[in-house]
């Protein structure tokens, strides 16, 4: 008997995402398009720039990720379709043009919530049984749960402010002028001011303190967005430079940023472990599930990796390339709920997007 296989579409966001994988979790075509040199030029996402380029690209990525697995439309079982959370208008593109193959087709389609993807792309790569411990570090997010099930989620904290990824594209990566050099061209604001901090030396200003009083494990980032933003214009004026210039000590000041970030996301992490662990959410196999585009920063992975040893963790990371948005999960995700045996196919024109 031939494997099952669902065809899964992303949009949510800045990428353009398609991939077929089947029930084993073999990737059998996948392909990506990405807007972040485009968005670089204007130093953040504008939606409707989004917007228009994924209306440019939707059916070439779809296209491409099954000519790469060799496949017809029509041989795919189900397609898979993210509908939150993520900005509206991409969102829509995607889901419009599922709706459209649905109808060439005549399939259903499978509702995907973006970061139940994100949580769940791990058990594509091995074995990782529920309930395991979540964490999610993107540009949208930053949160803490328990995955129970394919579908259900005890969420343990979750950002009060900004996401991380949000803080690096916008404030650190942009305000230091780093995404308008030639070789962070095609880079996002996190991985561009990871590769400068290594470099770095973290202690070139003092260590910003997040939460401190916060008996729960929610997280903040505008305070260090701020704070960084405060530092980064005191050094331009302490330097006598115009302020689109870059620093000369640009490098320390990411790995400062980049040390902060870490410490924060590490604190909070530390305080689910003693929590889960109190209310005993967790059976004697303890997993740490890391994922989103901020967890693929290896120097955070790192750490993380000696927080969950204190603690008897097992860390699992998906690859960087499953990491950051892309079509795979949500394929991948999709499969998961045919394989639970419940029907999540609903009719492609009752489906609607939603912002969160
Ligand atoms: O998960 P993702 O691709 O999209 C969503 O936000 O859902 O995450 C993108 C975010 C961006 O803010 C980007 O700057 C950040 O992840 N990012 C990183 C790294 N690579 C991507 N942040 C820190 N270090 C990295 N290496
Ligand atoms: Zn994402």
């Amino acid at each position: 008997q031939q494997r099952r296989t669902v065809l899964g579409i992303e949009t949510s966001c800045d990428d353009t995402g398609a991939a077929v994988v089947d029930e084993v979790g073999n990737i059998l075509g996948e392909a990506l398009h990405s807007q972040t040199a485009r968005h670089n030029q204007t130093g953040g996402i504008i939606p409707n720039v989004a917007k228009e380029l994924h209306t440019q690209k939707v059916e070439s990525v779809v296209q491409d990720a099954l000519n790469s697995a060799k496949m017809r439309l029509e041989d795919v079982d189900a397609i898979a379709v993210t509908v939150k959370p993520g900005l509206i208008m991409s969102l829509r593109v995607g889901l419009v043009h599922a709706q459209k193959l649905a109808h060439l087709t005549r399939h259903q389609l499978i509702p995907i919530h973006h970061m139940e993807a994100h949580a769940l792309t791990a058990r594509m790569i091995e074995r990782v049984e529920f309930p395991f411990m979540v964490l999610l570090a993107s540009g949208g997010h930053c949160l803490l749960a328990i995955a129970k099930g394919i579908d259900d989620f005890l969420l343990l904290g979750t950002s009060q402010d900004t996401a991380p990824g949000e803080a690096y594209d916008k404030v650190t990566a942009r305000e230091l002028n780093l995404i308008k050099m030639p070789e962070f061209e095609h880079l996002s604001g996190g991985a561009s001011v990871e590769l400068m901090a290594k470099q770095g030396d973290h202690t070139i200003f003092p260590r910003v303190h997040v939460m401190t009083s916060r008996a729960d494990c929610d997280f903040s980032f505008t305070g260090l967005k701020i704070s960084a933003r405060r530092q980064i214009l005191a050094e331009y004026q302490r330097l006598g430079l115009d302020q689109n210039q870059l620093l000369p000590n640009t490098s320390d000041i990411c790995a400062w940023f980049q040390y902060n970030v870490m410490y924060h996301i590490g604190r909070r992490l530390q305080r689910a472990f003693i929590f889960t662990e109190m209310k005993e959410l967790l059976g004697t196999s303890k997993t740490l599930v890391v994922s989103g585009g901020v967890a693929s920063n290896a120097f955070i992975r790192l750490n993380l990796e000696h927080i969950c040893s204190m603690y008897g963790y097992k860390l699992v990371c998906p690859p960087q390339k499953l990491c950051t948005d892309n079509g795979i999960m949500i394929a991948w995700n999709g499969m998961e709920k045919i394989l639970s045996g419940t029907n999540y196919l609903q009719d492609a024109d009752s489906l609607q997007v939603v912002a969160r």
